[in-house]
């Protein structure tokens, strides 16, 4: 049987730090499913189909170990733990920059096992990625600064246009 997780998060747009979780948390387990999340509670600046199409861009250029695979999937609607069930998901992974990010996570992470037993897995954000945000991403392209270094190259050509 192969051990699955979920990284869910708006990725609006994903980061190359977004992309460096999604690949360690696949040195830990066969299948990783990048879900993309529509959040209601914010106005997103690409659809669902757009962040999926950079997103399958910049994971085609991932090195992945023998047999593991990085999916990527979204949930328009509906709870994260009813798509962790579908799939067999054995986890929920979760990048951390700060304790800010922890203190944002842990209730969710306990909603999530009290509503069906599925456990999140924090993964610390390597320092070289520590400072980069989609927000700040999205704030330095729109004042036309150069943030090739802190996206994939998809998401920087299309935060260009
Ligand atoms: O990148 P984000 O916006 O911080 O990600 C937040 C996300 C998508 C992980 C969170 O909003 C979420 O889990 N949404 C799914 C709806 C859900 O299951 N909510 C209840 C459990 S917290």
């Amino acid at each position: 049987m192969s051990a699955i997780a979920v990284y869910p998060g708006s990725f609006d747009p994903m980061t190359l730090g977004h992309l460096d979780i999604a690949a360690r948390a696949a040195k830990m387990f066969d299948e990783v499913h990048i879900l993309v999340v529509h959040n209601p509670g914010k106005e997103p600046r690409f659809s669902l189909e757009q962040r999926v199409a950079m997103i399958q861009d910049a994971v085609s250029g991932v090195k992945l170990p023998a047999g593991a695979q990085i999916l990527v999937s979204t949930l328009a609607s509906g709870l994260l733990v009813d798509y962790c069930r579908r799939v067999g998901a054995a986890a929920l992974v979760k990048g951390v920059r700060t304790n800010v990010d922890l203190d944002y996570e842990l209730p969710m992470a306990r909603v999530n096992r009290d509503l069906a037993d599925v456990e999140s897995i924090f993964i610390p954000a390597d320092p070289s990625f520590g400072h980069i945000s989609s927000s700040l991403v999205k704030q330095v392209a729109d004042l036309g600064g150069d943030v090739s270094k802190y996206v994939p190259a998809s998401v920087a050509r299309a935060l260009k246009n």
